[in-house]
């Protein structure tokens, strides 16, 4: 099995690097590049390729990969809404994912965004550092003793709950499918009331067609005053310009945002010399109260070694004929 890389970032070829001695059956050859149409013939020889969030997977990327001679496409990630899977269906292309590595890696920056909005932790450590020792505009709130609303129950969501709960805050949730098995401190409710209950929300369900600007103008109309928001989970489940005036009307008492819509260009890359050619990134960054990564909340050690264990896993069990059923992307 001969697997090219797509997008490769020193981080990913040393967690897959220290993984690749148990499949000898696998070798690997790693490209900084993305995948696009002209890349794409890249792969020719290769059995597989292994892409990563960032990639736009469209159909003419998956022609070029199937006129190649590709049959799978190794996702080293959960998320596989940036692959055009009709496309992939119709080339008989076979994509397998990894499903959840890690939960507690993006739910724990979920409540890093949330801990260093709240406490303005992005201010204080720019002014201390050009010795400005006031403590004007750090005000926060506890968290102990407020409410989270978790939107989305499947495995961050629900190790965001445990956080939220460890930290002394009341959970409640709005899954469209809840579960069945959780905990008692995990209350479930209407989107609507928790939307107007929480003091926290964190977004963590998938973007689909449905959950598409789930967060509008209407939605933040309903939140409390003051409500602190975070998305780890995909930008568009906000929409950016109705975020913008509910920030404006001074309804957020912070946002934080390791996702957004747009960042597609910037994911993953220094781009500190460039003019960014759209302002909506510039404009969110504009505002104190505002916090953005650049969806880095799988970003950790163990998340790490995860995929790249399960992506091998997915390669080795395709080859031997029999794709792991519960990774595969359908
Ligand atoms: P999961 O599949 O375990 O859970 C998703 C949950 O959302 C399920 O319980 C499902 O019933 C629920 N859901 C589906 N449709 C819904 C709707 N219309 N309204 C409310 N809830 C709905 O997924 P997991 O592993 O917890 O991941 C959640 C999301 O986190 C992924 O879809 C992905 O977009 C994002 N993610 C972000 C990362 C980052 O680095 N920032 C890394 C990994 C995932």
């Amino acid at each position: 099995m001969k697997i090219l890389f797509y997008d490769t970032k020193p981080y990913d070829s040393m967690s897959f690097d220290a993984a690749l001695p148990s499949y000898p059956e696998i070798t690997v050859e790693y490209l900084k590049t993305d995948i696009s149409e002209k890349t794409a013939s890249l792969a020719r020889g290769y059995d597989a390729v292994c892409l990563f969030v960032a990639s736009d997977v469209n159909a003419a990327v998956i022609r070029a990969l199937s006129d190649a001679g590709v049959r799978l496409i190794l996702m080293r990630c959960a998320g596989f809404n940036n692959i055009d899977m009709e496309a992939a269906r119709a080339a008989g292309m076979t994509v397998l994912r990894v499903p959840g590595y890690s939960p507690e890696a993006i739910a724990e920056h979920a409540l890093a965004l949330a801990f260093a909005v709240n406490r303005r932790i992005h201010k204080a450590y720019i002014k201390v550092r050009e010795n400005n020792f006031s403590l004007m505009g750090l005000t926060g709130v506890n968290f102990y003793g407020k409410t989270a609303g978790i939107v989305g129950t499947g495995k961050i969501g629900m190790a965001m709950c445990r956080d939220c709960h460890g930290i002394g805050m009341q959970v409640l949730a709005y899954d469209k499918y809840p579960a069945k098995n959780a905990p008692d401190y995990v209350k479930y409710v209407s989107l609507d009331e928790l939307l107007s209950e929480s003091d926290l929300i964190s977004l963590h369900c998938p973007l689909t067609e449905e959950t598409y600007h789930m967060i509008d103008l209407a939605a933040i109309e309903k939140m409390k005053q003051d409500v602190i928001l975070v998305n780890t989970s995909r930008g568009a489940l906000i929409s950016t310009n109705d975020l913008i005036a509910g920030i404006r009307q001074y309804k957020f008492l912070g946002v934080g945002l390791d996702v957004y819509e747009e960042e597609s260009e910037n994911v993953f890359e220094n781009r500190e010399d460039d003019i960014l050619e759209t302002s909506v990134t510039a404009r969110l960054l504009s505002f104190p109260n505002v916090i953005v990564t650049s969806h880095q909340g799988f970003l950790t050690r163990e998340a790490l070694e995860a995929i790249s264990r399960t992506t091998l896993d997915n390669a080795a069990s395709f080859a031997a004929g029999n794709p792991i059923q519960a990774n595969i992307v359908s």
